[in-house]
């Protein structure tokens, strides 16, 4: 059985993929209380102890509007700490599995377009600035995937959807951006193309890892409240109204779509999005 070294086992993500990956590997789970990333010298005592064939880094600094007014903590987080986990992978010749994000485009790409892998990244916020540094540092592993996800929601963690169901129960009308594209995604589904990964070895480098389709936040929210027979009005507003609302958060790219060509190339094609999110409501409102 293969050993994978596990970063950031309780988070939303790494919860669930922990869970996952036991049934196949030899799985050791770390948490901000047993290893913590910024700590270079605790990050190879684990990965020299451990001798894995895999380390997965889902560990972050994940509230991107704190990222604004805690940069530093983020980048140490999300930027320097990631060098940490790849020198440490590559002196124990691992192959390390970075998760990053699509907040490392600026989204002015043409909204009909989706972003490549090979486009350039420009961020237009903090923590996407932080996951830019993290996925450069990624890079020093040598053997790495980095895998840009976006829009991200799970059973184990705060999410998107789980406080669209929450205000649905407070409000009578609530209002969403609907000038902001991109791909909501569900850990199940991130899970599965990292173990396709982990299966398949394919060629090192970034690939974009979310569900298939496009919608925006609006959009997204009407398509919760109809698949679980919620009658809140949803009204559309723009970025520029929600930052009226709302001055201290951060900008968002307006295209956030990722092109997922190349993960179909080597044979991964993850379901749409609205199928995954039927999913994830069926086990949400048992
Ligand atoms: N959520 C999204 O919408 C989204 C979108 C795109 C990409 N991503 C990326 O997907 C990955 C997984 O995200 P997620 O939503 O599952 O994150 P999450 O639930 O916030 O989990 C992140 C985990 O990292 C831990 N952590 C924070 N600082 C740490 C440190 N210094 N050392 C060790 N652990 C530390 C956190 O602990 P505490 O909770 O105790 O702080 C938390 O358990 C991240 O790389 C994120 O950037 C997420």
């Amino acid at each position: 059985m293969k050993k994978v070294l596990l970063i950031g086992a309780d988070g939303m993500l790494g919860g669930e993929l922990k869970e996952r990956l036991e049934k196949k590997y030899e799985v050791v789970g770390t948490t901000l209380e047993t290893l913590d990333i910024c700590n270079r010298d605790a990050v190879f005592a684990k990965a020299n102890e451990v001798k894995p064939y895999f380390i997965i880094n889902c560990a972050a600094f994940t509230n991107v509007d704190a990222c604004e007014v805690k940069e530093d903590v983020a980048l140490a987080v999300n930027g320097t700490a990631v060098g940490n986990i790849a020198d440490a992978a590559k002196a124990n010749d691992a192959t390390f599995i970075h998760i990053s994000t699509d907040y490392v485009f600026a989204g002015d790409l043409d909204v009909e377009k989706a972003y490549t892998e090979d486009m350039q990244p420009n961020p237009v916020s903090a923590y996407g600035r932080t996951k830019l540094v993290g996925e450069e540092n990624a890079k020093k592993a040598e053997k790495y995937y980095i895998l840009r996800t976006a829009w991200l929601y799970g059973i184990r963690g705060k999410n998107f959807v789980k406080t669209m169901l929450r205000l649905s129960k407070e409000k009578d009308e609530i209002t969403v951006v609907d000038d902001q594209n991109g791909s909501p995604t569900t850990t199940t589904t991130l899970c599965e193309i990292i173990e396709a990964i982990m299966e398949k070895e394919p060629e090192y480098g970034i690939y974009h890892s979310t569900n298939e389709g496009f919608t925006t936040w609006c959009r997204f929210t009407r398509k919760i409240f109809e698949f679980a027979n919620i009658s809140t009005k949803v009204r559309a507003i723009t970025s520029k109204e929600y930052k009226e609302m709302y001055p201290q958060s951060s900008d968002r790219p307006t295209n956030s779509k990722l092109s997922k060509e190349k993960l179909h190339k080597i044979g991964i094609n993850p379901k749409p999005w609205e199928e995954a999110l039927k999913e994830y409501l069926k086990e949400e409102l048992k």
